[in-house]
């Protein structure tokens, strides 16, 4: 099922449960202009759905967030996604390859960090990652010293150089996965979520490297459990509850989804009021202040009216439908994955 909504003339869609208002899958063809496309992604461990029926489409070139709480089956997903784990039923393409028999072919053009990355405790994080770099088909062996140096710069790890392993903490552990992840240049990086165990220092530093590789070109798919996480960082989201892709789309349309308002603060509400409404711009008094109803109209045509009838304007705020509010709604008071999957009632 598809739903549209409009904001600022944009149509919004939000996607929602199985094969909601997709195209049909190209019948053995990936779409070149997907990096990661699944279809009817399932996982059962001993009869216990952990991922049910996931179509994932992530565009070329952007920063997709996925979104869930946990148990919701990220981590499931990414490792079905990577090859490392079969699905019990449904298909996926990484860069344009069906795996898994396209593996040899699109892994070494993915970066990727996931739970356990298996680094040896008693070597040093350099040594661990030029293992891995050896491991590398894209790097030439007379490259792999520059490319370690360059990866653990990137990640900010160049002081903890000779300390064993066993020895980082949870955020070195993290930082050097995502160096793993980074020792050649990716077409697209998978992340579960990369900002665990990290202090806000560490965060904002994971937030540059994905900006870093998105305006590079490379696509991200990025994991977490924290809305404000995927807020600061994506271009996309893709919401995941109890296994299930509840809503996907582009993130701005679905912030701004919803009666786009304008929060004015002046003192001169009784004068504020009878401008806009001179100008039939809706408006009415709430706690904080005004509300101005955006339909129809813009901001500055707002503040323009305002300021011409004398009003004193102290502060304008656009409000928008937050992602929380989003999330909140598609995860809350679900009684079971199948409220989602098929019936209309889910907004
Ligand atoms: N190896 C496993 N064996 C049994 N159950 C598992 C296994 N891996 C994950 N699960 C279950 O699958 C569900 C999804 O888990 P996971 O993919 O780790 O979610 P997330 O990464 O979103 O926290 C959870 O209920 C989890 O307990
Ligand atoms: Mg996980």
């Amino acid at each position: 099922m598809t739903q549209t909504g409009t904001a600022g003339g944009t149509a919004v869609e939000i996607r929602t449960g199985v094969g909601a208002g997709q195209p049909a899958p190209t019948p053995g063809g990936p779409e070149p202009e997907l990096a990661v496309r699944s279809r009817g992604l399932r996982k059962t461990f001993r009869g216990t759905v952990a991922v049910d029926h996931v179509d994932l489409d992530v565009p070329a070139g952007c920063v997709l967030g996925m979104l869930g709480p946990n148990g919701s089956g990220k981590t499931t997903t990414i490792r079905m996604l990577l090859g490392l784990v079969r699905p019990t039923e449904g298909e996926v393409w990484l860069l344009g390859q069906a795996m898994p028999d396209g593996a040899a072919h699109a892994l070494p053009r993915v970066g990727a960090l996931v739970e356990g990355p298996g680094f040896h405790p008693y070597l040093s994080g350099p040594d661990n990652l030029r293992r891995v770099a050896a491991a590398e088909p894209l790097l030439p062996t007379k490259a792999i010293n520059g490319a370690v140096a360059d990866a653990l710069e990137r990640v900010g790890l160049t002081d903890a150089r000779n300390r064993r392993y066993r020895a980082y903490s949870l955020g070195m552990k993290q930082r050097l996965g995502l160096a793993a992840a980074l020792l050649v240049p990716r077409e697209l990086v998978i992340l579960d979520e990369p900002t665990n165990g990290l202090d806000p220092a560490g965060t904002r530093e994971i937030r540059r490297v994905i900006a870093e590789l998105h305006a590079a070109g490379t696509t991200v798919l990025v994991s977490s459990h924290l809305l404000s996480e995927v807020e600061a960082t994506c271009t996309h989201v893709a919401v995941l509850h109890k296994g299930n892709v509840v809503a996907q789309g582009e993130l701005a349309p679905l912030l701004e989804a919803g009666n786009p308002t304008l929060l004015v603060s002046t003192p001169a509400h009784t004068e504020a009021v009878e401008a806009l409404r001179d100008n039939r711009i809706g408006v009415r008094i709430v706690a904080d202040g005004l509300l101005v109803d955006l339909a129809g109209t813009s901001a500055p045509v707002v503040v323009e009216t305002l300021v011409r009838a004398g009003v004193p304007v102290h502060e304008v705020r656009r409000q928008r439908a937050d992602l929380e509010e989003l999330f909140a709604r598609l995860t809350e008071s679900t009684p079971d994955t199948t409220e989602f999957s098929d019936s209309e009632g889910t907004r």
